[in-house]
């Protein structure tokens, strides 16, 4: 079972990702797994790498306050402003995804998109505990990872597992592997699928195809 890591060159980085995105809004896709999520009731939902806030809006059109994390300054910067700007139920903080500064079991859903496939192997391992861990029991979680033969894989250049920085957040790593293989990470940490969705879309250069994972905290 093949899984594929890359790194973009030195023109990419999440601060410069950040400042184009400062103003971007949610996607359709976003809209639509946050409404998929079961609504919310003034309960927490967990927005990890939540970039420049662009989930918040939707996941507060659901019902539920959002705290926000993510370990970019420029992005935690940004998000604070629109939370204020916006007026919305929204608190960014500085954390990783490995190492949550949030309570056990106090959140009703988790949203990770574009996060969590930019993780090395090891930290993605204890996000994935870490999620576990501060979900509610029948907490949900919409997890997001690209399929390995999605055309983006080809943007960095390839690289071994020992070659990951460490944290990688200071570089963009991009990881890209089968459903097989993401079924199987999730399964690991203790987190129940219930399903999971490839989403697909042509660009000039090739096929997008990203996996939404949509899970649940059982016990
Ligand atoms: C492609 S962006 C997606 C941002 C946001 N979820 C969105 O869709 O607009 C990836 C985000 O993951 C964040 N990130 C990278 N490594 C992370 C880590 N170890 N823990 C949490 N977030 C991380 C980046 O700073 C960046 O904001």
């Amino acid at each position: 079972m093949e899984t594929i890591w890359t790194i973009a060159g030195d023109e990419t980085s999440w601060p410069e990702w950040a400042s184009r995105m400062a103003t971007s809004t949610a996607s359709e896709t976003m809209e639509q797994l946050a409404s998929d999520l079961t609504p919310g009731s003034q309960h927490w939902a967990l927005d990890i790498g939540c970039g420049t806030g662009r989930s918040f809006l939707p996941l507060n059109q659901n019902g539920y306050k959002v705290i926000g994390i993510d370990p970019i300054h420029e992005a935690i910067i940004i998000s604070q402003s629109r939370a204020k700007n916006e007026n919305l139920s929204a608190w960014p903080i500085w954390a990783t995804a490995d190492r949550l500064p949030i309570r056990n079991e106090s959140i009703k859903a988790i949203f990770a998109i574009g996060t969590l496939y930019h993780l090395s192997p090891i930290e993605l391992e204890k996000a994935l505990t870490e999620i576990k861990r501060v979900l509610l029991v029948g907490g949900e979680a919409i997890l997001h990872f690209l399929d390995l033969d999605d055309w983006r894989r080809k943007l960095g250049k390839q690289i071994r597992i020992d070659d990951i920085p460490m944290p990688s957040y200071q570089a963009v790593v991009t990881c890209f592997c089968s459903e097989v293989v993401i079924r199987t990470t999730i399964h690991t940490s203790g987190i129940t699928v219930q399903n999971s969705v490839l989403k697909t879309q042509y660009d000039e250069e090739g096929e997008r195809r990203d996996w939404f994972f949509h899970c649940v905290r059982q016990r």
